[in-house]
């Protein structure tokens, strides 16, 4: 396999094209229809990868709190220490005088990548969260 372009051609129903170009220009991130195509299929192909419990991810987990829930950011830190060799990072912002974000960086087999991360969201004093996986491999 190479990454030399090859041209094939799409059939589809023109509603369905009008709701792609629509599409497209909406996410702003494709300058033509080949590269919104290249864009979705490497999107289902590390959701398909990402899918497969065994395999390595990195998931970037972000999560919103009240630092005066009791205890919360003491059960946090435990969570993550407990997990020390899967966290790659974390970033911490004070969004006000009572709100904090952080994003959590992590790295190993998704199930327990889903499995750190379901720990976090569920700890008593998260507001709310996202999980999202993503490979370390091209596609
Ligand atoms: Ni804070």
């Amino acid at each position: 396999m190479s990454n030399e372009l090859i041209r094939f051609s799409v059939a589809m129903p023109e509603d369905l094209l009008a709701q792609f170009d629509e599409l497209v220009e909406r996410r702003g991130m494709a300058r033509n229809r080949s590269e919104a195509v290249r864009d979705l299929v490497r999107e289902a192909l590390v959701d398909q990868e990402c899918a497969d419990p065994d395999a390595l991810v990195v998931g970037t987990l972000t999560i919103s709190f009240d630092h005066h829930s009791h205890d919360l950011q003491d059960k946090l830190d435990h969570i993550q220490h407990e997990h020390f060799d899967r966290i790659v990072s974390k970033l911490h912002v004070h969004l006000d005088a009572h709100n904090c974000l952080e994003v959590v960086v992590m790295r190993g087999p998704a199930r327990l990548i889903q499995d750190i991360s379901n720990a976090i969201l569920g700890t008593k004093g998260v507001k709310n969260g996202k999980l999202v996986l993503t490979t370390a491999t091209e596609a």
